[in-house]
């Protein structure tokens, strides 16, 4: 393709493997042309007859017999390569404390080594990191013995060069060459899988289901059930998806096509202008992706020859600059994808719904700052849920969206302390505001500062209260 001679040859300069150069000519070439990637809603059919998991008459739970000889044949893959830049981190967001002194990795970690212990059987365990979060994810997991002995732990996904908007060219930065590459979002899977020759490997040694999640998901363990359920549906891909809510509906969904009758995933980039009120109609399009997805290796492969080693997934286009900290250097597109979106490149992928345990995401300090309260507690096999006390419902958290947007400014505002949130409904908080030991919110709580520095809470328990620390002293 026209243009993209450079781009080849800086990747191919850089060892990267012809399967993550086709997929990035693929990301390229729909930038050039301007592909707008819509989908309108007279394309697509709602979806409203999913199998449930549990909680309904006929689900999957009622119907299934779990079979742990399918274990042998299954690797659970942890997504680690992002770097949750949106709230603020540069490094892994796997790192972060989550319970205590347990990161996520350390909850993923002990979730493998129970899940072996529980059913005697050597799960195989992989973790996708990128250039920038390898050596740290595996310098810490230094500590757990049986999960580093793996062999083959870790999935070394690919970098892509940035692309300079003024040119269209590979951008550079002779000040430092390595913001020059980035990683090209959890699509990645499919090109690194093939290129590292890992599918093939995996294959070989037996392994047919892999079961994927994001590393800040600690809802998303490996289930029985629903592998099972995968192993007898004898189809390429199988997507866990959740029943939107008010708050969910600004996100994407699942619709099906009715062109090819295949499902597919809209993303609200991928929505006309005129189409937005029924792409936020929760109970028209009722699902959305959680991003665990179950894939038949096997089946993949399949794909993968026969559409020359590619799997054609929708580009997402982010617009920077090359050094992300210096404003004024060159503006680049960084082009990403996203591995749920192939979805609709298998025949008969399908999809099925879970409870909200199952999924767990830790996008803004919002969630962090839950988690890390006793409203979640842990279970015996590691996952993070509910307390019992919650009765089914997370406390409904708006904390000032610029004083507690970056995990650094949570940390401030907590120094050590984590108030107690299990008999919290709902927690506004407006202004920079920081919190004392053992401070217990409980019911319906708004804080305000009006002031420019911080003001703490004190230690104490408030109950369905607006809490004004403005003239507390600092
Ligand atoms: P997201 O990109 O949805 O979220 O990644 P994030 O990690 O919170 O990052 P920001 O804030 O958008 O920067 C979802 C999962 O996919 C992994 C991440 O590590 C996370 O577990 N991921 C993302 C990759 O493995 N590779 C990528 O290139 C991007």
């Amino acid at each position: 393709m026209s243009g993209f001679s450079a781009f080849q040859a800086k990747m191919e300069a850089e060892g990267l493997s012809q399967a993550a150069i086709k997929a990035f000519e693929y990301s390229y070439s729909s930038l050039v042309s301007g592909e707008s990637g819509m989908m309108t809603e007279a394309s697509i059919q709602n979806v409203d007859d999913i199998p449930y998991l549990e909680g309904r008459a006929g689900c999957i739970h009622e119907n299934i017999k779990a079979d742990s000889s399918l274990l042998q044949k299954t690797v659970v893959l942890k997504l680690n390569g992002g770097l949750g830049t949106s709230m603020g981190l540069d490094k892994v967001k796997s790192l972060l404390n989550i319970k205590g002194t347990d990161t996520f990795l350390d909850m993923t970690a002990k979730q493998i080594m129970e899940m072996r212990k529980k059913y005697n059987s050597n799960v195989r365990f992989i973790l996708m990191n990128s250039f920038s979060t390898s050596t740290d994810t595996l310098d810490y997991l230094q500590k757990y013995p049986d999960i580093v002995s793996d062999v083959e732990l870790e999935l070394l996904q690919n970098k892509v060069p940035k692309i300079d908007v003024a040119t269209m060219q590979p951008a550079t930065w002779k000040i430092n060459s390595s913001k020059e590459w980035c990683p090209p979002g959890h699509g990645d899977l499919y090109p690194s899988l093939l290129g590292s020759g890992k599918l093939d490997k995996l294959l070989a040694q037996g392994y047919k289901y892999m079961f994927v999640s994001n590393s800040d998901n600690l809802g998303a363990t490996l289930d029985l059930e629903l592998l099972t359920y995968f192993a007898q549906k004898d189809t390429a891909f199988m997507m866990e998806c959740c029943e939107r809510t008010e708050n969910d509906k600004k996100g994407g969904h699942l619709a099906k096509r009715i062109a090819d009758g295949r499902l597919v995933l809209r993303e609200s980039a991928q929505c006309e202008a005129a189409d937005e009120a029924e792409f936020q109609n929760i109970a028209k399009h009722r699902y959305f992706n959680t991003n665990n997805l179950w894939i038949r290796l096997d089946k993949l492969a399949e794909e993968l020859h026969k559409q020359g080693g590619l799997i054609k997934l929708p580009m997402i286009r982010n617009s920077k600059t090359v050094d992300p900290k210096d404003s004024s250097s060159p503006a680049v597109y960084q082009l990403e994808t996203a591995m749920g979106a192939a979805i609709e490149c298998f025949d008969n992928a399908t999809a099925v719904c879970v409870p909200r345990t199952r999924f767990a995401p830790v996008k803004k300090c919002d969630d962090l700052l839950l988690l890390r309260s006793d409203a979640y507690v842990v279970t015996d096999d590691y996952r993070l849920v509910l307390a019992p006390e919650c009765n089914g419902t997370a406390t409904l958290m708006s904390l000032d969206s610029k004083k507690f947007k970056l995990v650094q400014q949570l940390e401030a505002a907590l120094r050590g302390n984590v108030p107690s949130l299990i008999r919290c409904h709902r927690l506004k908080v407006t202004g920079d505001v920081g919190f004392a030991p053992d401070v217990i919110l409980e019911g319906d709580i708004t804080i305000v500062n009006n002031s420019k520095e911080q003001k703490t809470v004190l230690s104490g328990t408030y109950r369905n209260q607006t809490i004004d620390v403005t003239n507390q002293p600092g």
